[in-house]
């Protein structure tokens, strides 16, 4: 039954359509507004703004539930297989076996960078952060691949997604190499998604990395649990670009850039340095998490918390388990492991926490795998951005076969100086 919204400003009422999802949320349509009544919203932060209608993430914070597509994200945990879920998020379904076969042998095929990228990398200091690196080398991947500027059909945005996806991972690797005057290691056309990117990272020309088996699980489960999360910041920015008409890769590398600050993409690596501060400083997890609930405020539970889960982030929780099961698969410890359960344990009793509805989130666990991995602090927020790629492809695709399609171009209220004069610079006191 459709229903509609009343408003009433001053002797004017008008009637505003509520529109209605799959999972029964409701938002009101005021894309009328405007010309109806001369009034516009102001939502800072769009914290109650619906950007667009979406089918690809639904987050229920209250519930502590996130679907892929429809799919509860617990049940990827079994198998885990990044690939699958990159072509899920952007094609809306899982891949049958041509569709898989076509899609990792284009992820194969595509690894390699032109040479003349290379010379790039040179370019950047040594201490150039990595987020920078990855924005600004999808910039310059696009101009080796102008035929994707405009993309036709689906099946020229499944190509231009294979490049990108697939590049993302030697691009983050070489950014990696780079910084520490390695050489590069070419990618190898034999190993899977995610031990090919591990081989780019680690192996040594005289040395080939190969991981055990619980390594790669873990490392395709933290990049499915990275892969989506509907209008996120990184997200909006990516649609918000795309919307211009920018093509996929600027679209993409401008996702990078959002991604890299600390309030989004940059919190895992706060969560262990907060750990490594607990264990270094000799503070005991209780003392810490005084301070955190301290009148002050002077620091705060990194980790914990979350915009929209007010319930256990379902992504924590997972990796949790995944955690445990690296550490014990290897047969071996971490301080920062142990450090992070009592914290979770004190925090979840404790009424301050209980209170303001604070449980952990994605980033409380993935710093600790990512480090066990072998993977350097500056570079967690680049893994993420591997992660969330098909994320954001996702969401350009299905943007620019919206047919609500308009540029995005949010209004203000302004509140600035009125009727001011132009004063010449000699007569400016
Ligand atoms: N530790 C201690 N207190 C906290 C924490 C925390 N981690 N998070 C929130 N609070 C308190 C606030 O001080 C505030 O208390 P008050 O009501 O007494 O003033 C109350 O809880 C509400 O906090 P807000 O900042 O209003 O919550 P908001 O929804 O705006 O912020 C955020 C969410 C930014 C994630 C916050 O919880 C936080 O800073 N967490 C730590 C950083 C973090 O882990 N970020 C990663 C998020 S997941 C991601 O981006 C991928």
């Amino acid at each position: 039954m459709s229903q509609t919204a009343r408003l009433t400003v001053g002797d004017t009422e008008v009637e505003l359509p509520v529109v209605q999802g799959s999972e029964g949320e409701r938002a009101v349509d005021i894309r009328h507004l405007r010309e109806r009544t001369g009034l516009v919203t102001l939502d800072p932060g769009f914290a109650n703004t619906g950007s667009c209608k979406s089918a690809i993430t639904f987050v229920d914070g209250e519930r502590g539930v996130l679907r892929y597509r429809g799919i509860p994200i617990e049940q990827f945990e079994q198998s885990p297989n990044f690939v699958e879920v990159a072509w899920l998020l952007i094609f809306g379904r899982l891949p049958n076996g041509e569709e898989y076969d076509r899609f990792s042998q284009e992820l194969t095929a595509n690894a390699n960078l032109d040479e003349r990228m290379k010379h790039h990398f040179e370019g950047f200091p040594r201490s150039a952060p990595p987020m920078a690196i990855l924005s600004a080398m999808i910039n310059t991947l696009s101009c080796f691949h102008p035929e994707f500027f405009e993309l036709e059909d689906s099946s020229q945005l499944e190509q231009a997604a294979a490049r990108l996806i697939s590049k993302v991972r030697t691009l983050a690797a070489y950014a990696y190499r780079n910084s520490r005057g390695l050489p590069y290691m070419y990618p190898n056309p034999r190993l899977p998604y995610v031990l090919n990117f591990l081989h780019m990272m680690f192996s040594l020309p005289y040395q080939p990395y190969e991981p055990p088996d619980v390594v790669r699980d873990a490392l395709n489960l933290l990049l499915i649990l990275h892969a989506d999360h509907e209008q996120n910041c990184s997200t909006s920015t990516v649609r918000m670009v795309g919307s211009a008409r920018a093509n996929l890769f600027a679209s993409c590398a401008a996702g990078v850039c959002a991604l890299w600050g600390p309030l989004h993409g940059g919190a895992n690596v706060e969560v262990l340095e907060m750990l490594e501060t607990i264990h270094r400083g000799h503070m005991t997890p209780e003392e810490y998490v005084a301070l955190a609930k301290g009148k002050e405020k002077k620091v705060r539970l990194m980790g914990f918390g979350h915009r929209v889960y007010k319930n256990f982030d379902p992504r924590a929780t997972i990796l949790r388990r995944a955690a445990e099961r690296l550490f014990t698969e290897l047969g071996v410890s971490d301080p920062l492991l142990d450090i992070a359960r009592r914290l979770e344990e004190i925090a979840l009793e404790d009424p301050y926490f209980v209170d303001r509805r604070l449980y952990p989130n994605v980033d409380f666990y993935s710093g600790i795998i990512l480090r066990r991995l072998g993977i350097p602090t500056n570079m967690f927020t680049v893994v993420f951005a591997i992660g969330r790629l098909p994320g954001w492809i996702a969401h350009w695709r299905e943007q620019s076969l919206d047919p609500d399609r308009r540029i995005a171009r949010p209004r203000q209220v302004y509140v600035g100086e009125t009727g001011l004069r132009y004063v010449p610079p000699e007569q400016r006191e």
